[in-house]
Parts: structure tokens; C-alpha cells; sequence
């Protein structure tokens, strides 16, 4: 089946009224990606070379989000919809290349995976024209039913044009279909509107492979592979299926979640073995944790790369261009922003960390702050190796701590500190005996005062 080329057409030019969105509703995302992308990712793991995505509500921003997911997509408008077997048509210049097999997928149908497609393909390498992808909703009301004989696939009815009879059927039609490319244009073509509806319906090329003596099958696939997306709520379910999945992807390949249903992945996150993660951790997209690192509760993290055997959290956040190496520790109320966070390095507190380097096994002290912006433009912060920032101290960069710096606590940093310097950037401190006790006095005294002067107003 290798061998087979194959085109995948992706239906996606309805507009989703029912999402109530200014957003397309395929653009509307699971897992950080959205859902049209995870659609075009399924067909190209079960082997299509060439995508047609078929759009026409919301065109611009559809072929934005195509060029940045999937550049490799062509795109096809159709102006009008007048129905499922019409939108595939718009791509007939891509079918018309000849491909051995033409997958039709829907846009808003982000869970199906690989195998399913697969199957339907391995159909036609067995000789089929068309190959449908049935499956069995907990309630069939308004899917198209599957309508076999002998085991051969002969209609597929919408629930609109279905007898009572056929309405009991609960074998339904996911949608997407494996058709053979030397008949599908014939058979599309073929295709009439004569329906409920008035519709083309792609449903319909069963009927016409079938009078033309081309065998028809149904191949069986698991409801949530159909999950179509209609609305929020299902999107939302789409998402908790698609966490669920993952989530178990990552403890089979080696890495411990204390408590999964609270661990948020995103369609990219790359987490390696032996790695923990603890409750309420999300992960955002473009992380990659290596294995051995403690991923603390509480955890929100996007754009960060994790060394193995780091120490994140509790309640650190890690932001684009957070680059943990080996052993660094990034601990509670801590963000870190394009720096990196070379080995062994500590920043345990409080404390922001932006557009800096930290040198390997530097300590940060509790509550030090990168002044990285000015209000207009960003500016670098490099510590040396071994350096030791004292708590609470600001470091304005742009500006440099040389390895093995020493920064007194509560220091205001706004020059070079050389390699081995200590640096005060406070001003010193002043005693004064007893002077503490006589303002205690004098303030006790003045506050009397005042209580008495507002009861003889009285
Ligand atoms: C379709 C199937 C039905 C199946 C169901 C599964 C047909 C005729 N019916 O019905 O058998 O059970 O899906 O969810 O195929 N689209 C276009 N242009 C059009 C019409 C549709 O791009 O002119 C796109 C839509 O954006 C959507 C997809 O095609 O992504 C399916 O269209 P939809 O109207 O949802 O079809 P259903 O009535 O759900
Ligand atoms: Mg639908």
C-alpha cells in the first residue's frame, strides 16, 4: 500500500454558526493547534503526499493558518456550498493530477486517526473503489446510516431522506471516505441534488460505484475517531479526549504523572523518561523536558526547553526561550523569559529572570529582578559562572556580573561587576542607640494628643 499515492481533500468551508465565533470553526484549536491542522497531521500519517484543503467562509485567515500549519496544503474555495460532493469537486484540479487514492476528511473532525484512514486505504489496495468509514454513535440522530447487503456497502442515506425503517440502523457515516482516484471525479460528477436538502451529497457516489458494478465497502471506526465539531462544548470534549490520549501516550513511555487529569499537554510537548510531573502542571506549545527532571505542581510552562534532572516549581512559570540546562533549578514564583539557565544554576525565589544568562552553578538570590525594559526596548543581562546575587537585588541591563561576582543583597546593579568583585549598590546602613525608643515616645505622644483634642470636641 506504500506504493499508492494519495491525495487527502479536506472539507472545510462551512462557517459553524454554531460556534458563535468570529473565528472559523476549523481554526478554533485542541491542544494548542487548531483543529483543521490536527486533521492534515492524521492524513499525512496515514501516508497522503498531497492535501486540498476546501474552503470558503473565512478564506484569508484559513489560508494564513494553512500556510503556518501546513504549508505543504493547496487550497480550494467553494464559493457556494451546496454540499459535500460539491466542496470536494472545488479541488478537482488536485484530484485531476491523478492520484491512486483520494481520502475525504473533514476539517471539523479533529480526532480521527491514522488507522482508521489507513484501513479505509488498505480497502482500496484490495480492490475496492470506495471505502466509507462507518462507525456506531451512542445516538445515530442525524448521521447518515450505513445501508449494507451481503456485506457490501449500497447506500448511505441521511437521516432526512431515511424510511422509519432505516432510521433504526445504528451503523452511521463518520464522514470521511477512501476513494479510488481513477473514478472519483466520474463519480463526483455524477453526483445529483435531488435529496431533502437539495444538496450534492458525496454520500451519493455509493450508490453510483455501486450501479457501476465497483465494489463499495464500510470499514468500522471508534466513535471518538468521528467526533465532529459543532459547537464549544464539543470542542471541549474533543480536548479531554485528546488530553486523555496523550496523557496516556506519556506514562507508557516512561514518564510518572501523579495525578493525569490535571496535566495539560500541547499537540508538540516532548517530555522524556523518568521525568515527574506533579498535579496541575500545564504545558503550553513548543516544550521539550528531557528525562529526569521534576516538573513541580502548579507549573505553567510554554516555549521552555528543560534540561534532564532540572527541578521546575512548584508554581514557577516558564515563558518563550526559557532554556533550563542539566541540573538547573527554577523554583517557586519564578519567570523565566528568553534566558538560559546554564547547569546547575539556581533560581529558587521570587524572582524574574528575562533576556539573561545565568552562568552554570550561579545562586539567585530570593526576589532579585532582571530590569530588562526600559518601556521601549529590551536589554541583556549576563552573569557569570558561580556568581551569587544577594536577595532582592536589581540587576539593570543592559549589564554584566563576571564569574564568581558577589552581589550584596537589596543591590541596585547598573555597571559592570568584574569577575570576583563584590559590589554594593545600596546605601550603607546607619545605627543610631536609643534613637528607636525616643521616636516610639515621641510618636505615642503626639497620637494621645490628638485623642484628647477630638474628645473636648465633643
Ligand atoms: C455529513 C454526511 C453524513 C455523516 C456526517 C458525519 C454527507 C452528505 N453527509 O453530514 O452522512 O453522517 O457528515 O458527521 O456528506 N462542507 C463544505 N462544503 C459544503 C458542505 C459541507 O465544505 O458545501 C464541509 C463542512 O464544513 C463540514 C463537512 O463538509 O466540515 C461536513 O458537512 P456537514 O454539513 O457537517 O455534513 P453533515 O450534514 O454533518
Ligand atoms: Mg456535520
Amino acid at each position: 500500500m506504500n506504493q499508492r499515492t494519495c491525495l487527502s481533500v479536506i472539507l472545510a468551508a462551512g462557517e459553524g454558526t454554531r460556534m458563535k465565533s468570529a473565528l472559523p470553526k476549523v481554526l478554533h484549536q485542541i491542544a494548542g493547534l487548531p483543529m483543521v491542522a490536527h486533521v492534515v497531521k492524521a492524513a499525512e500519517a496515514a501516508g497522503a503526499s498531497g492535501v486540498a484543503l476546501v474552503i470558503g467562509h473565512g478564506a484569508d485567515e484559513m489560508r494564513k493558518t494553512a500556510a503556518k500549519f501546513a504549508p505543504e496544503a493547496e487550497t480550494f474555495v467553494q464559493e457556494k456550498r451546496l454540499g459535500t460532493a460539491h466542496a470536494v469537486i472545488a479541488a478537482r484540479a488536485a484530484i485531476s493530477k491523478g492520484y491512486d487514492d483520494v481520502l475525504v476528511m473533514f476539517g471539523d473532525t479533529p480526532l480521527i486517526d491514522a488507522q482508521a484512514l489507513a484501513t479505509a486505504r488498505r480497502k482500496l489496495a484490495e480492490g475496492a473503489a470506495v471505502a466509507v468509514i462507518g462507525f456506531r454513535p451512542p445516538n445515530p440522530a442525524g448521521y447518515g446510516r450505513l445501508i449494507e447487503q451481503a456485506g457490501r456497502l449500497v447506500a448511505i442515506r441521511e437521516e432526512k431522506d431515511c424510511s422509519e425503517a432505516e432510521k433504526k440502523i445504528g451503523f452511521c457515516n463518520a464522514g470521511m471516505m477512501a476513494v479510488a482516484g481513477a473514478h472519483a471525479l466520474k463519480l463526483l460528477d455524477a453526483v445529483g441534488n435531488k435529496n431533502a436538502k437539495g444538496e450534492y451529497y458525496l454520500t451519493d457516489i455509493v450508490e453510483i460505484a455501486g450501479a457501476q458494478g465497483l465494489d463499495v465497502v464500510a470499514t468500522e471506526a471508534s466513535f471518538e475517531n468521528a467526533l465532529g465539531i459543532n459547537n464549544r462544548a464539543e470542542l471541549a470534549q474533543a480536548e479531554a479526549i485528546w488530553q486523555q490520549r496523550r496523557r496516556h501516550e506519556a506514562m507508557l513511555s516512561g514518564v510518572t504523572l501523579i495525578a493525569p487529569e490535571t496535566v495539560y499537554f500541547s499537540h508538540d510537548t516532548e517530555i522524556g523518561a523518568d521525568t515527574i510531573v506533579e498535579p496541575n502542571v500545564w504545558f503550553g506549545p513548543g516544550v521539550m523536558v528531557a528525562s529526569g527532571a521534576k516538573i513541580h505542581a502548579f507549573s505553567h510552562i510554554e516555549g521552555a526547553t528543560i534540561a534532564s534532572n532540572c527541578d521546575v516549581g512548584p508554581f514557577a512559570r516558564l515563558r518563550p526561550g526559557a532554556d533550563l540546562r542539566n541540573k538547573a533549578k527554577v523554583g517557586n514564583f519564578c519567570e523565566v523569559k528568553q534566558a538560559v539557565i546554564e547547569e546547575g544554576a539556581k533560581v529558587n525565589h521570587l524572582t524574574y529572570i528575562g533576556d539573561a544568562r545565568v552562568g552554570a552553578g550561579a545562586n539567585i538570590g530570593a526576589g532579585t529582578i532582571t530590569c530588562n525594559y526600559d518601556g521601549y526596548s529590551k536589554f541583556f543581562t549576563d552573569i557569570g559562572e558561580g556568581a551569587f546575587i544577594g536577595s532582592n537585588s536589581s540587576l539593570v541591563a543592559p549589564v554584566t556580573i563576571g564569574n564568581g561576582g558577589y552581589i550584596a543583597s537589596g543591590s541596585v546593579i547598573t555597571e559592570t561587576v568584574p569577575d570576583d568583585a563584590l559590589a554594593f549598590g545600596r546605601a550603607r546602613q546607619k545605627t543610631i542607640p536609643g534613637k528607636g525608643k525616643e521616636l516610639r515616645e515621641r510618636f505615642a505622644s503626639a497620637a494621645a494628643a490628638k485623642k484628647k483634642a477630638a474628645g473636648a470636641d465633643h
